[in-house]
């Protein structure tokens, strides 16, 4: 009888590992829209020297935006990976998927909506 119990609390705890197990995996997997952006797109969109030389929109100045934000993510993250609108390719990331663009452009969009 006792032994019954034991096998069904072990299968339990087996069950709840491996939802922890998987549930961090989730976790990392996430794209980091900051950290891609802090590591890509940085150099040019934080200002200074290359922002301004570059002539790059801003960061956290709605203005700077203004002209492209109402366009819409998506065609926004479409321009920037494909280049078509004289953007860098990719935005300097050749090892970026169009997620990792699209998480960097949403971390653009909330950080400058945030400074408004
Ligand atoms: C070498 C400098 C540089 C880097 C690196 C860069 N940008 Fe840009 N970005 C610009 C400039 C300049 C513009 C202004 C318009 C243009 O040239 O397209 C711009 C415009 C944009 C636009 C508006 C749409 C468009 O295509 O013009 C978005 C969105 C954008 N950048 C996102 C990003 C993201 C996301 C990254 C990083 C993955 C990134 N940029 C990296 C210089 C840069």
């Amino acid at each position: 009888m006792l032994q019954k119990y034991r096998i069904v609390l072990l299968a339990m705890g087996l069950l709840i590992a491996t939802a922890m197990i998987s549930g961090a995996q989730t976790e990392t997997e996430k794209i980091d829209g900051q950290q891609i952006y802090e590591d890509h797109c940085g150099k040019c969109h934080d200002g200074g020297f290359k922002g301004w030389i570059t002539g790059s929109p801003k960061i956290g100045k709605p203005k700077d935006w203004s002209e492209f934000f109402p366009t819409g993510l998506d065609t926004l993250v479409k321009w920037v990976v494909t280049g078509e609108k004289g953007h860098d390719k990719k935005g300097d990331c050749e090892e970026c998927t169009q997620e990792d663009i699209r998480a960097a452009v949403i971390h653009i969009m909330e950080a400058t909506k945030d400074d408004e």
